[in-house]
């Protein structure tokens, strides 16, 4: 089958390709990323998906880098298929299986803490990392929902209070434009994102778009200083903790919750030297997190996890969609060819941290929605 697959590390122009006789998986072949192991042999359920679209996110290039293989890598290395999350229709399943039958249009996720092994023709995927979908969802947009829109909602709903006064930082890109959507879902009062993308966020309901490259929001004392925010959201990262948050801003409300996505897309981690280049990363976050505790105004510092799955939460986000109360943004530029050309292509958007909205690559005709 093809197979858009990474032979090495940096170079987008060389080291990414389809393959053409990349194995097909079945549930008698495929390994798990993570062990090795044949899925036949394995507790978790499994089962085999034909591709109609893929999405790829931050996680992709990162690995792609090299910069995660320690945690990230499946465990034959290179090459691997990229590619993260995806809709599909079911072509095989485990005798046992009740719930997904042949025939079922699906979405799925990759498997935590692995952004791969997704953009292909046929791939093999954990039923509970899985959800049926509504015919009507374009598969282009539903292979965006698994881990993307599902981490917008989670983090959300568990952060945002009714009447809020929120500040999302980076509200433009895959995950942010799903996060301004369930920010104003979950009733927040007043919204503002720092974004150069204006007409774009304002269409999410953003109440303020605030251009970082012309203003900083810690300095917007006199707009917000007797109106604080009670909560900020952090896609980006960078600066925005240590300059920002720590200035003493009186923008926030003091010891305002600090939701920090783990990665921010202007983070660079590099884990290729294994333990030891883990260790200041993960002292940063605690560091981080102590200094905030022990400070008197300095907002409070969380890292959620965005990715962990409750029964029932991918179907409440397909009915989110369904029903249009939320809608999906993909970049214009996509949806991008299952070819190298496109591959390539998609993969480099996802790289220069300007996405707006998801990145996605079409592998097969949507026959039910069409
Ligand atoms: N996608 C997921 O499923 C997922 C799940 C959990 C965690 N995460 C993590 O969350 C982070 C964000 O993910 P994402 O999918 O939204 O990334 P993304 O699609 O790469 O985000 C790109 C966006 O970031 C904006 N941006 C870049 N620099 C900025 C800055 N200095 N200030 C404000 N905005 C800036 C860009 O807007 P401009 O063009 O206007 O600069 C662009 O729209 C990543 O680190 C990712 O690993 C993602």
């Amino acid at each position: 089958m093809k197979a858009a697959i990474a032979t090495g590390i940096q170079d987008f122009d060389k080291h990414i390709n389809i393959d053409e006789s990349w194995p097909q998986p079945t549930l008698e072949t495929a390994k798990d990323g993570k062990t090795g192991k044949p899925v036949s042999k394995l507790a978790e359920k499994h089962m085999i998906v034909k591709v109609l679209a893929c999405g790829v996110a931050p996680g992709d290039c990162r690995l792609f880098k090299g910069k995660t293989d320690m945690m990230q890598l499946p465990k034959w290395g290179r090459p691997y298929v990229i590619g993260s999350d995806i809709c599909g229709i079911v072509t095989e399943v485990g005798e046992d299986e009740s719930y997904y039958k042949l025939g079922d249009k699906i979405i799925a996720r990759f498997d935590e803490p692995q952004p791969q092994g997704m953009c292909a023709e046929y791939v093999c995927v954990k039923t509970h990392l899985s959800e049926k979908c509504p015919a009507s969802i374009p598969a282009t947009e539903a292979c965006t929902l698994a881990s993307s829109a599902s981490a917008a909602k989670l983090v959300i709903e568990k952060f945002i209070q009714k009447d809020s006064r929120v500040l999302l930082l980076g509200g433009s890109g895959g995950l942010g434009t799903f996060m301004c959507q369930y920010i104003k879902k979950q009733g927040a009062s007043f919204l503002a994102a720092t974004t150069t993308q204006s007409d774009l966020v304002k269409s999410l309901g953003v109440d303020r778009v605030i251009d970082y490259r012309v203003e900083n929001w810690w300095e917007l004392e006199k707009e917000f200083g007797e109106n604080p925010f009670d909560v900020v959201v952090d896609l980006v990262n960078g600066q925005n903790w240590v300059t920002g948050a720590c200035s003493g801003t009186t923008v926030l409300k003091s010891k305002a919750p600090y939701v920090q996505m783990f990665t921010g897309v202007e983070t660079e981690i590099d884990m290729g030297m294994g333990i030891i280049s883990v260790i200041p990363f993960i002292f940063s976050l605690l560091g981080r997190s102590l200094y905030s505790k022990l400070h008197r105004s300095c907002p409070k510092y969380i890292t959620p996890k965005g990715l962990e799955l409750k029964p029932g939460h991918l179907e409440a986000l397909l009915e989110d969609i369904a029903d249009k109360k939320v809608k999906v943004v993909l970049d214009p530029a996509g949806p991008f060819e299952f070819t190298t050309e496109g591959v390539r292509a998609a993969m480099k958007l996802q790289n220069s941290i300007h996405a707006h909205g998801k990145v996605v690559i079409e592998i097969a005709k949507d026959e039910q929605s069409s």
